[in-house]
């Protein structure tokens, strides 16, 4: 039984597909909560470089010249890193930590409490 006080629910089991993230807003906090299949991790939706939203790894998308363009960054799950869409800054999902700037970003507790997806803020 997890201790679920001062959690707030986040999504459902099901909603973050596998090898995927999810961005959500909690009390105005913008978080990423990724699926990596074995587990589910939530960090700061933005990158500390440009602010690019970090749930948007992996995705398809339209170019400023309205071609598609292939996937940029995504979720690494056996490194348990998150490569961020811009410009590919790589994201420790546990640490927070970018290695080659130092930088951190933050990370919050993510928990499982039967189908809920539940976050620490
Ligand atoms: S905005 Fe993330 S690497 Fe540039």
């Amino acid at each position: 039984m997890v201790d679920t006080d001062n959690f707030t629910k986040v999504a459902e089991v099901g909603d973050i597909p596998e090898g995927e993230g999810e961005g959500y807003d909690v009390n105005g906090i913008e978080i990423a909560v990724f699926n990596t299949g074995d587990d589910y991790y939530a960090i700061s939706n933005r990158c500390s470089h440009q602010r690019a939203p970090l749930c948007k790894a992996g995705d398809e998308k339209i170019n400023a010249e309205d071609t598609w363009t292939g996937e940029r960054g995504g979720l690494n799950a056996e490194a348990c890193t998150v490569s961020c869409p811009w410009h590919l800054w790589e994201w420790d999902l546990e640490t927070g930590e970018h290695e080659a700037s130092g930088q951190r970003i933050g990370t919050f507790d993510c928990v499982v409490d039967g189908d809920d997806i539940l976050v620490r803020i």
